[in-house]
């Protein structure tokens, strides 16, 4: 049996939470052969941190082999303590009306703080992925903060982005989602984020020459996409929590996992005319256990070319926001 590796998670008693604790202590993030310490991290609230304490028995009761322990704090110095792995999914979510980035003055000084203790208190091969909102900007925050870790340590998530993209275009094409490959997802988790249709492709063909409706590709597919957010917190009253916990148990499987080639927003260094110094959602390749080479050189139309521009500048209008907290 491997050693344990150490798992910290903020927001570890809310709705993501409740979704992908369990899914990490089967093994379904690290494998069936890496035992796993959940450091579980809330707000220093007697509800947040008894409510975590039903969370806790509830993965006691479940007997997973691979979990070798439990943590619960709402200390971050302890919660990331030797973390390998930081799953900072802990923030407000947004409300019915809502833009993410309405939320930035709030949560950006929680990745403010965390920044600075996971590079401070994390274990060197400290790898950290950001799901709360805006996901991107959050990223660059906490990684603006590290002295001893690289800013390619940081990620975000956009890969519930790349699995809903993936999903419309089977559902549209009417082929098994496992026909659709090659969906990247450019830019910013918002509605201006662009999921490449002209890159994916349908039993191996590029997607326009399956679907030839370049009015809906354009407009209803990259809309339905960019919204879906939106759309489920119009439908449930609350943001997505177990397709979100999916995407985060996708994102470190394939980044753990060489020779994966999957959605992730990095740090930008000028890649498809992105500012560098953005995070930005772009197709990378996983080259070592947690690591990965942006894959450069994509083809991109004038289309493609306008979308990631709109999405860059959002991008680069929200660091503008933070940039006096930093
Ligand atoms: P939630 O309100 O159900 O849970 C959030 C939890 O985080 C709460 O228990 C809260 O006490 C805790 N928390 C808040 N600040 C914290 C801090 N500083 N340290 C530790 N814990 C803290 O929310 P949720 O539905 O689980 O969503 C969490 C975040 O994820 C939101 O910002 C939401 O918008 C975002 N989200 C992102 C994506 C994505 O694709 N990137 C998808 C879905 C949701
Ligand atoms: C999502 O895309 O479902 C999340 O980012 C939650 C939200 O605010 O839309």
């Amino acid at each position: 049996m491997k050693n344990p590796i150490r798992v910290a998670i903020t927001g570890a008693a809310g709705q993501i939470g409740y979704a992908l604790l369990f899914r990490i202590a089967s093994g379904q993030m690290f494998g069936p052969e890496q035992p796993v310490i959940l450091q579980l991290i809330e707000v220093p609230f007697e509800k947040a941190m008894k409510a975590l304490e039903g969370v806790a028995m509830e993965l006691e009761d479940c007997a997973f082999p691979l979990l070798h322990g439990i943590v619960q704090t709402s200390d971050p110095a302890v919660g990331f303590k030797d973390a390998n792995w930081s799953l900072l999914v802990g923030a407000k979510p947004r409300g019915p009306g809502m833009e993410r980035a309405d939320l930035l003055k709030d949560n950006g000084k929680i990745f403010i703080e965390q920044g600075k203790i996971i590079d401070a208190v994390a274990a060197d091969d400290a790898r950290v992925a950001v799901v709360g909102n805006p996901a991107n900007t959050n990223a660059m925050i906490a990684a603006s903060q590290a002295k001893r870790l690289p800013a390619e340590r940081f990620t975000a998530m956009v890969r519930l982005d790349e699995n809903r993209a993936r999903a419309q275009l089977a559902k549209k094409a009417g082929v098994p989602l496992t026909a659709v490959t090659d969906t990247f997802i450019f830019g910013n988790h918002s509605p201006s984020m662009f999921p490449a249709f002209h890159i994916a492709k349908i039993n191996g063909k590029p997607v326009p020459q399956v679907i030839t409706d370049a009015a809906w590709l354009q407009g209803p597919f990259c809309d339905t996409v960019g919204k879906r957010g939106a759309a489920i917190i119009a439908a449930r009253g609350l943001s997505s929590a177990a397709s979100a916990a999916n995407a985060l148990v996708d994102h470190v499987h394939d980044l753990m996992t060489p020779g994966k080639i999957h959605s992730v927003a990095v740090k930008s260094n000028g890649e498809y005319g992105f500012d560098p110094n953005v995070w930005a959602g772009m197709p990378v390749k996983t080259t070592s256990p947690g690591s990965f080479e942006v894959i450069k050189r994509m083809p991109l139309d004038e289309f493609a070319k306008q979308k990631i521009a709109a999405t860059n500048a959002e991008l680069v209008g929200e660091r503008e926001i933070i940039k006096g907290m930093l």
